[in-house]
């Protein structure tokens, strides 16, 4: 059960927390959407991810969190390289294509970014990055990337959000 009451707080034993109750939670704070890709002896990986953040500006580093089951971890050896996609609101399709199984290259336009991992066209922007250090988190993993290219493809485009389970259009305040 999801409680409200400010009373409830701190009341909790620990080690009682429930998985569905604290996703609902983890959910109720709002992120932009990713796509992150990577081109790995040949092949190319994408991955829809919304635990990206900026970490450090100098020196330029950037962080996401990975499951420890995903297929992209193959593509993440040490100096090898990444690119976080920012995801504009009408790119609602692809964030789903790149949570799915399915083919997910087959549809998208991209274009080879440093290293060779794609850009996929029409994002905001993107980050080009080399895996700089793997830390392990629980059943994620938490990838730290040092920048080497950046990029802003749609200056005025709007972003892509998540919040409580769905893809959000994020509206300005009047
Ligand atoms: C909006 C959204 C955000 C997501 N964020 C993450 C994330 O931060 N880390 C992660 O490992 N998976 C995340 N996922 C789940 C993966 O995209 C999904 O499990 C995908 O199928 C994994 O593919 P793989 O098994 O080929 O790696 C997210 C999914 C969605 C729809």
């Amino acid at each position: 059960m999801v409680v409200d009451q400010a009373t409830e707080f701190g009341e909790r034993a620990t080690g009682l927390i429930d998985q569905r109750e604290l996703r609902t939670i983890f959910g109720r704070f709002a992120t932009g959407v990713t796509v992150i890709t990577a081109k790995y002896s040949g092949e190319h990986f994408g991955v829809t991810v919304n635990s990206f953040a900026s970490l450090s500006l100098d020196p330029p580093l950037v962080l996401f969190c990975l499951h420890n089951r995903s297929s992209f971890r193959a593509a993440l050896d040490v100096e090898s390289s990444f690119t976080v996609n920012i995801l504009s609101e009408e790119q609602r399709d692809i964030a789903s294509l790149f949570a799915s199984g399915v083919d997910r290259f087959l549809k998208v336009n991209s274009l080879p970014g440093r290293g060779g991992s794609p850009v996929l066209t029409n994002s905001l922007a993107y980050v080009t990055c080399e895996v700089a250090q793997q830390v392990a988190g629980g059943d994620h993993v938490i990838i730290i990337g040092k920048v080497v290219d950046i990029g802003l493809l749609r200056r005025d485009g709007r972003p892509l959000g998540f919040f409580a389970g769905a893809m959000q259009k994020l509206e300005p305040y009047q």
